[in-house]
């Protein structure tokens, strides 16, 4: 029998809850919401590979209906599951342009979801781990009933107050924080319960992991290319040199880092000067579950969880992981900084 006691995710969001006595009961609710969009989205994602299988064609299934590509089923899934709860005044999702407003006919709350309903999407038809992140801000406007705004979806990650990231893998895990502590659940698919499965998570020390895309290096920044080359390098008291590991699926990546010790990137380059990832669905909530975590994670120069966003789909580079290397990767890039002809 295993040493831990068993603990459900919706006992640990309420005895959480329990250690803040000014707390309302509504962030739970509202993360309990998130927990049953998790479910159905994981068992729609398990049965991907069924597709071809058990009667569905093209765009059609069985019954003559469409079939919705899985990142706009997920995001419809959230949507769904957080429109009603009376606790959002607004949501925000990777996959709609503007912001999505709270039907009429349900009550506004003082909280702002932002989510990526599927990242990583492109793997699925390869069996490889999606995930779902999601970001959690309270609102700007005053509360009193009305709508949300763009205003209360564009603050600093520095306002969340809880983020987490669902990774539909080898089986499927919730990892949440409210910036105390990072708790992961994992699903029992057989009781439809996520239980508590990493308790307090730390990322170790003893970093030893690199993942960038490295088939982008030709339009790295030089600091970048050279920071890479050193991690290559022998060195045993450094632990170098890095083992490489890129799965392209971030939530995957990032998870394995912060078990294993790691840093990930998704740097700019002379095609993307601003990267890829979203600043408010991907870099900031991964940012504060790693921060919490003892990481850190930085644009290359600044705290990601201080950029101030100016619009919804923003990008940024994106370094995250154990500090020293944040740090050294920043260091590099400031050293070469010189040699980098403005644009
Ligand atoms: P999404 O599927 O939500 O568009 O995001 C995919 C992201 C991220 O998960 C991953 O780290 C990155 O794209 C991989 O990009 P490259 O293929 O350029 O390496
Ligand atoms: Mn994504
Ligand atoms: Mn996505």
């Amino acid at each position: 029998m295993a040493e831990q006691s068993l603990m459900t995710i919706q006992r640990h969001i309420l005895e959480e809850e329990r250690k803040h006595p000014q707390a309302t009961g509504e962030l739970s609710a509202l993360l309990s919401d998130l927990v049953l969009a998790a479910k159905i989205i994981s068992l729609e994602v398990n049965k991907a590979g069924l597709v071809g299988i058990i009667g569905y064609t093209g765009s059609t299934n069985i019954q003559g209906e469409q079939v919705r590509k899985l990142d706009v089923f997920s995001h419809e899934v959230l949507f769904k599951a957080m429109e009603h709860g009376g606790h959002l005044c607004v949501m925000a999702s990777e996959e709609e342009e503007n912001i999505i407003p709270i039907p009429q006919n349900f009550v506004k709350g003082k909280y702002v979801l932002l989510f990526d309903p599927l990242d990583g999407s492109s793997n699925i038809d390869a069996n490889v781990s999606v995930g779902t992140i999601f970001s959690i801000l309270k609102r700007v406007t005053p509360d009193g009933g009305s709508d949300g705004t763009l205003q209360d979806c564009l603050q600093p990650g520095l306002k969340q107050v809880a983020a987490g990231y669902v990774l539909y893998g080898s089986s499927t895990i919730l990892v949440y924080t409210t910036g105390h502590g990072v708790y992961g659940f994992t699903l029992d698919p057989a009781l439809g319960e996520f239980l508590l499965s990493y308790n307090n998570i730390r990322i170790p020390a003893a970093s030893k992991i690199y993942s960038i895309n490295e088939g982008n290096y030709k339009y790295w920044h030089p600091g970048l290319k050279k920071y890479i080359k050193y991690l290559q390098e022998e060195d045993e008291k450094s632990r170098r040199p890095y083992s490489s590991r890129y799965i392209g699926s971030m939530v995957a990546d990032i998870h394995r880092n912060l078990l294993y010790g790691g840093i990930f990137m998704y740097p700019a380059d002379s095609r993307n000067p601003n990267g890829k990832l979203r600043l408010l669905y991907e870099c900031n909530p991964m940012a504060f579950i790693v921060e919490s975590a003892g990481g850190m994670a930085s644009d290359g120069k600044k705290r990601v969880l201080e950029l101030m966003p100016e619009s919804l789909h923003q990008r940024t580079p994106f370094f995250v992981g154990n500090k020293e290397d944040v740090q050294m990767v920043e260091k590099f890039i400031a050293e070469e900084e010189v040699n980098v002809p403005a644009v």
